[in-house]
């Protein structure tokens, strides 16, 4: 199938160009002249790759790159940015915008070339002749406001609930080093996301992937970071984050990340690839603040309307805030609470076996099986295409 790729500049001279060339390796080519044209065009056509000019009159391409990942439609297409500045402040600008990659004015058209072939190469979903729903796979993001608070359990559980409603997800834990879902999944030592990240960027795929992922013994795979202290001093790059993350999101039906605390870097480069982003808070003061500067972060990043709060309780009742005075703190509706129950977490981790699977009728176990429907049905939802939702 011929990839499609949308050029956006207001220069007629240079879309002629660069058309030509892409042409010439093959490519489908449309243009845009204009912002506007171009968010309206990526919409509707769905191309595999914009190639966006920075400096344009109305709109410049920070903005369009903005609009272009704020929107669920456009939001998993790779951008370059393209311009003639050269300075490393517009780079940064460029990739805090969303871009994926950047090239400079005048280009030579070999780098071109190749340039696009690397970002098309870890997109391999684009070029799949499916709907663009199941092509582009769906996520949930979970996320700690602080560390400690339950994250890697809910993801984990999450999976696990999933798993028993014929949904194949899959698993993706970051946390190099310090990687306790493979040890609440009764695995040893799994150096999966380290042996994926320490590659090259344009090597990350999911054959590369597939050889790395486990499977546990209720069938949901994952893609783990090991307890090897060490392992969090390889260094990565965020792109190779990202192809990794596009690459799961094909793997899984849905993916699940478990990003760890806080607005990191990476989590911030990974961003829009996230559909739904569960955020777990433990229900105590200075978490609940923590939460609330998170949110509005994210909220005004586009996040709004797939936020899902979850509070974890792992203390008795009457040690912590009630929910109610939780939801008045967050100034927003709580998705889940999650009951706390150390006995069957403690007992669940040692066998090595999520706590869903571990007692399936333990209140806990419901409060997050419920969770995982919702969540799913968001995305389901939202990723529209009148799929069922069994
Ligand atoms: N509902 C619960 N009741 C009691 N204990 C729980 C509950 N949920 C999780 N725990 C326990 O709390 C501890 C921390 O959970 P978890 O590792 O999931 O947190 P985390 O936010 O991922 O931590 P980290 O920041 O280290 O990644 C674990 O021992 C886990 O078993
Ligand atoms: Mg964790």
């Amino acid at each position: 199938m011929t990839e499609k790729i949308l050029i956006v500049d207001d220069d007629i001279d240079s879309l002629k160009l660069i058309g030509l060339m892409l042409q010439r390796h093959g490519y489908e080519v449309l243009a845009a002249n204009s912002g506007g044209q171009a968010i309206t065009k990526a919409a509707a056509e769905q191309p595999s790759l914009i190639i966006l000019d920075v400096m344009m009159p109305d709109m410049d391409g920070y903005e369009v790159c903005k609009r272009l990942r704020a929107n669920a439609d456009t939001q998993g297409i790779p951008i370059i940015m393209f311009t003639a500045k050269t300075l490393i402040d517009d780079k940064v600008a460029g990739f805090e915008a969303g871009a994926d990659d950047y090239l400079t004015k005048p280009t030579h058209p070999a780098e071109l070339a190749s340039r696009v072939k690397a970002i098309l190469a870890r997109t391999p979903t684009q070029s799949r002749p499916e709907t663009k729903t199941s092509a582009k796979g769906l996520t949930i993001g979970v996320i700690g406001a602080k560390g400690g608070v339950g994250t890697t359990t809910i993801a984990l559980n999450m999976g696990a609930a999933l798993t028993t409603k014929n949904e194949t997800p899959i698993l993706a834990d970051f946390r190099l080093g310090q990687g306790s879902m493979g040890l609440m999944m009764g695995f040893g030592r799994s150096y999966g996301m380290a042996n994926v990240l320490s590659r090259p960027t344009e090597e990350i795929n999911q054959r590369l992937i597939e050889a790395e992922v486990v499977a546990h013994q209720s069938g949901m795979r994952a893609l783990l970071s090991s307890s090897r202290a060490k392992e969090a001093q390889l260094t990565y790059t965020p792109e190779a984050v990202l192809a990794v993350v596009r690459t799961l999101r094909t793997m899984g039906r849905p993916a699940i990340f478990d990003l760890g605390t806080g607005l990191t870097p990476l989590n911030t480069r990974i961003q829009r690839e996230i559909d739904q982003l569960v955020i777990v808070v433990e229900p105590l003061g200075p978490t609940l603040a923590m939460a609330r500067e998170m949110l509005r972060e994210l909220e005004s990043g586009g996040f709004q309307g797939r936020l899902h709060i979850v509070v974890v309780n792992r203390a008795q009742a009457g040690l912590q805030t009630p929910w109610h005075e939780v939801e008045q703190a967050l100034g927003r509706e709580i998705r889940a609470i999650i009951s706390a129950a150390p006995e069957l977490a403690f007992q669940a981790n040692e066998a090595g076996v999520p706590m869903v699977l571990f007692q399936p009728s333990a209140i806990v176990s419901n409060q997050m099986i419920k969770l995982s429907e919702e969540v799913n049905t968001r995305i389901r939802t939202l990723a529209g295409g009148g799929e069922a939702t069994t």
